[in-house]
């Protein structure tokens, strides 16, 4: 019979087989997906496993954490950490254009991944040992949608590194190529990963960039990540977790509208409110949130983070809308 424990410990007798002595590396975007199948590995060949994060700076409040402090609590597994927020603000100055951002994003994402695997194998060449494995979260939609080829990195996101230049050579192990998102989700707590990363919704590659309509900066990140964060924590409050697809909060930088805060007048921006009911993001229906909810998003975002004067709620479908406003 199917179970938990036999899919874990097939894994993990076919990550031995495969991988041997050699030392392994993975790139961890703080998503489920990578965060399991790095997990699986870690249980299968241990301390030859070396984990890669690359903190762009374009993630929502307290994710970093979570990979950083939360995952190795829970696998102890080594990781390589990468801090190049500032690189990425550098390189999206005067970048507005949605697809611009986005192939911006993925460049850097691969220069820096790949001098950081560089530095692995170098760190490793010491050692006298071999990195010739790449881990990739490629769960079994993915190798249905990209024609099923064996062993082929399909460049779905940046986060697929299937750009390695020539000689930085892997072999990919794919852990969760047979599973379905709920089986990768049941994997990752039977290997006792945290809820809050076992759970988390999807969030796109490109991070909070492509959820400020206008240039990214520094200011406009860290009021997106705070107005995000209180959103977040209320619809978990109230339990909607699991009803709720993913509920990007969308600044809207460019706009400005007038209102009153406080002691007087503010002319500041509008932040959006995108919950939506989905299977599988190819199309989706905005999400009737409880008006309590919502009411209570509003006032403190709009208490609590000065330059937003103003909530909206976006009730488009998809199509025609999309899930993200870029
Ligand atoms: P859209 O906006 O196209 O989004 O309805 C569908 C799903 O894909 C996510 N998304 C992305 N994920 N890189 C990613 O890794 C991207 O550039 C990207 N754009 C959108 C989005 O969050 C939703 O889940």
């Amino acid at each position: 019979t199917w179970t938990m424990g036999n899919v874990i410990d097939e894994q993990v007798a076919s990550i031995r087989a495969q991988v041997g002595d050699a030392r392994v590396v993975c790139g961890l975007s703080g998503g489920v997906d990578s965060a399991v199948a790095a997990a699986l590995v870690q249980q299968a060949v241990g301390d030859q496993l070396t984990c890669v994060f690359v903190d762009h700076g374009l993630l929502r409040k307290g994710e970093a954490e979570q990979v950083e402090r939360d995952f190795v609590a829970a696998t102890g597994v080594s990781l390589k950490v990468v801090e190049v927020a500032d690189r990425f603000l550098d390189a999206l100055a005067d970048v507005t254009d949605p697809e611009d951002k986005r192939k911006v994003i993925g460049r850097e994402f691969i220069r820096v991944f790949e001098q950081a695997a560089r530095e692995v194998v170098a760190d490793a060449g010491e050692h006298g040992e071999e990195v010739r494995f790449l881990v990739q979260g490629t769960l079994y939609p993915d190798v249905v949608e990209s024609g099923g080829g064996a062993g082929t990195a399909n460049i779905k996101s940046h986060h697929n590194v299937g750009g390695l230049p020539d000689d930085l050579q892997f072999d990919l192990v794919e852990p969760l190529r047979s599973l379905f998102k709920d089986e990768v989700r049941r994997v990752g707590l039977q290997l006792g990963l945290p809820e809050s990363i076992v759970w988390r919704q999807p969030f796109p590659g490109p991070g909070l960039a492509i959820r400020i309509v206008g240039e990214v900066t520094a200011d406009r990140l860290e009021l997106l990540r705070h107005a995000d964060a209180i959103a977040r924590q209320e619809l978990t409050a109230a339990g909607l977790d699991r009803d709720i697809w993913q509920c990007p909060v969308v600044l809207l930088a460019g706009v400005n509208s007038v209102g009153v805060q406080g002691d007087g007048r503010t002319y500041g921006h509008p932040v959006v409110l995108r919950p939506v009911a989905s299977e599988d993001a190819m199309t989706a229906d905005w999400a009737r949130v409880p008006d309590d909810v919502l009411a209570r998003i509003s006032t403190r975002i709009t208490n609590e983070v000065r330059e937003v004067n103003r909530v909206v709620l976006d009730i488009t479908s998809k199509p025609p809308g999309t899930i993200e406003w870029e």
